[in-house]
């Protein structure tokens, strides 16, 4: 028997359980439904991660304490994952005293064995809040493309990457002020010390090869010092002996994998130490998306490494979940929460749906909700519960319920029995996917038998009894068979079907032996069909029409809207860098006889010298813009990507400055 402990990444106390999240955690729960039927032990262990900025200011604008906070959304993450069938051995929260004294405890460890250093950080802060700003609580103007209000970290228009620092006129989206820079020491963790020890765990079939190919990415690229701290005012625990420091959320929120463990032990009669400590013969599975992959097979194993504990068997990790082939968008109303789901839909919809599309990639998944339905109705109702539906009322009426007492074609039960090591395989791996289309398929074969043998007819005519009693037999030791299969899948269901069955919890090796001379319980409807105006009501429920999504770029502007653009032969007169915008260069620029100063986002492609007397074209009626350096006014065209391909446009020969572009 295998020892295994289980953990889906912790939802942030920050906003309701969605179609992402339940992603994973169903996806963990199957995983861990399976070894438990299977017969390995196996505990599922989750929490919240409460830590962090955002945390203490959602809890700010809802005008409650932080404790307050993250107590009320724990309550309701756990009563949304519940409704969906996740079973968890305990759903902690990253704010508790245990997870305090293990970050506290591996910290000493790290930092008695050199691998923290100190440094000095300059970083936007917004001074009327006082407070240091990530990247995403700055916003600005792109100063690649220009395109306004965006984050402090990559342009949603064009893909640049930069530092918020590198934003024109930056703005805190806290107070809409201006930001400041400003220096603070910072805490590292020296991840490049555990550089060799990391390429040898990343390929040592912790991962599979989609993932760690991302990771030699990162591993070519050499690893960068690991920043572990903030500065206050941060929702977190406080890092010793340092001035008014928080642990970053991201070092204590794995951390709180242990902590949850660990509260769980204490009831319970499992060692703790049995599943962290080395040289011990358990396993540790963690389940995650995509985007966090560097933070559990780079920082994690290399924090467990530095503090003597086990590091994980094996990383799983999924894709992300679109709607209809489209990001989840709470204005088109397919941001769906878990609670507004179960309004419309039984849960377990959803829970096969999912098996269905999970494969052990990191390939996205698509929620399309025609699929969805006809997955849904033609699999689980009209093949898997139309099995019984097709055969219990003749037991019911001619035979008291009663199972016959042999298989008139055991080959046949047999064949269904011999699929056991293929889908034992299948979900070992996560390839939930491949189960589903595999137990499908017997289930055409049981709806072929039941058609072939058409128990119908028998029941018309005389002296066809036993005929009759053994198709139905033999019909529902397969759609028992077929139950045992897609219980980590369908527990509801199944249970339902095991009432119907009336002879107790269905277990993994029921497929070898079947049901016979046996009464069965009272047939009772096992699953509706999903209507389309389920799904109808569940969007206009999700839809949220307070914050509508920013427009789209029009694809059409009319010929008026192209005339008030007044583009401009210009000649650059000067050209310098800025000190402090990397990206930047500033340009005296003549327009006619009107001189105008212009700040351009192209220093990656032109140096300023091989800029003076070229002409180019700019936007001569643009807003001037106050920035940190001084006023732009006016933009210069050019066309390409960015980066090192930026292609000033000029005007041909014999064009003078002044003139208008047309
Ligand atoms: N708090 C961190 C995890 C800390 S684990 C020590 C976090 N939280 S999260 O709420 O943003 O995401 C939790 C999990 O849900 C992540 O594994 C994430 O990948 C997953 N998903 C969140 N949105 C998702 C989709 N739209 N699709 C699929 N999964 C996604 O990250
Ligand atoms: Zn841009």
């Amino acid at each position: 028997m295998r020892r295994i402990l289980v953990t889906a990444a912790l939802p942030y106390s920050n906003g309701s359980i969605h179609l992402g999240h339940l992603l994973e955690q169903i996806q963990t729960d199957i995983w861990v439904r399976y070894q438990k039927l299977y017969g390995n032990e196996c505990y599922y262990v989750c929490a919240d991660d409460a830590h962090g900025t955002a945390t203490m200011l959602s809890a700010e604008e809802a005008g409650v304490s932080t404790e307050d906070w993250i107590d009320r959304l724990r309550e309701e993450h756990i009563k949304d994952l519940k409704l969906f069938g996740v079973e968890h051995e305990n759903y902690y929260s990253t704010h508790s005293s245990e997870n305090e004294s293990l970050t506290l405890g591996i910290y000493k460890k790290l930092f008695d064995s050199g691998a923290i250093f100190t440094d000095d950080v300059s970083q936007l802060y917004d001074s009327s809040k006082e407070l240091f700003l990530a990247d995403r609580y700055v916003r600005g103007k792109c100063p690649r493309c220009g395109a306004e209000d965006q984050p402090g970290d990559n342009c949603d228009v064009c893909g640049a990457t930069y530092a918020a620092t590198d934003l024109i006129d930056p703005r805190s989206v806290h107070s809409d002020t201006q930001p400041v820079l400003k220096s603070s020491t910072h805490y590292f963790f020296d991840l490049a010390q555990f550089a060799d020890f990391l390429r040898e765990w990343t390929t040592s079939g912790t991962v599979r090869d989609d993932v760690s190919n991302k990771l030699d990415e990162w591993l070519d690229a050499g690893l960068k010092p690991w920043d572990i701290s903030r500065d206050a005012p941060y929702f977190g625990f406080r890092i010793p002996d340092a001035s008014n420091k928080y642990f970053y959320v991201w070092l204590d929120a794995p951390i709180g994998y242990m902590a949850s463990f660990m509260n769980w032990c204490e009831e319970s009669c499992v060692e703790f130490d049995d599943f962290w400590q080395l040289h011990r013969a358990t396993e540790l599975h963690h389940f995650i998306g995509k985007d966090i992959i560097n933070f559990h097979a780079l920082f994690w194993p290399a924090v467990l490494k530095c503090s003597g504990h086990r590091t994980p068997t094996r990383i799983h990790v999924h894709g992300f979940i679109t709607v209809d082939g489209e990001k989840m968008s709470k204005s088109k109303g397919t941001f769906i929460n878990a609670a507004t789901y179960g309004e419309f839909l039984d849960p377990e919809t959803l829970r096969y749906y999912y098996a269905a599309r999970l494969t052990p990639t990191i390939n996205d998944i698509d929620f399309s909700f025609a699929d969805f339905v006809a997955r849904v109705n033609s699999d689980l109702v009209g093949k898997l519960v139309n099995i019984p539906s097709r055969c219990a009322n003749f037991l019911a009426r001619g035979f008291d319920s009663r199972l016959a007492t042999e298989l008139s074609e055991p080959a046949l039960f047999d064949e269904f029995a011999q699929l056991k090591t293929t889908i034992e395989r299948l979900y070992e791996l996560g390839d939930t996917a491949q189960v589903v289309r595999e137990v499908m398929l017997l289930a055409d074969k049981a709806n072929q038998y039941i058609a072939a043998n058409a128990p119908w007819e028998l029941a018309k005519q005389g002296g066809k009894e036993r005929e009759l009693q053994n198709t139905c037999t033999l019909a529902i030791n397969l759609f028992r068979s077929l139950c045992v299969y897609l219980k980590p899948i369908v527990p509801q269901l199944v249970q339902r079907s095991e009432e119907f069955l009336n002879s107790g919890q269905l277990g993994w090796n029921d497929v070898d032996k079947p049901l016979l001379d046996h009464k069965l319980g009272e047939f009772k409807r096992l699953m509706n069909r999903v209507e389309q105006k389920q799904i109808d009501k569940l969007i206009e429920a999700s839809k949220d029409t307070s914050t509508p999504e920013p427009d789209p770029m029009p694809d059409i502007i009319s010929i008026e809207d192209f005339q008030k653009i007044d583009l401009r032969v210009a000649k650059v007169l000067d050209a310098k860098l800025v000190e402090g915008a990397d990206s930047l260069l500033e340009l005296k620029l003549l327009v006619g006889t009107e001189e105008r100063s212009v700040f351009a986002g192209i220093r990656s492609a032109y140096k300023p010298e091989d800029l003076v007397g070229r002409d180019v074209v700019v936007v001569a009626n643009l807003k001037p813009r106050k920035m940190r350096f001084g006023t732009s006014e006016g933009m210069v065209l050019a066309a390409g990507p960015g980066g090192s391909d930026i292609f000033l446009v000029s005007p041909d020969k014999g064009a003078e400055t002044g003139m208008e572009v047309r």
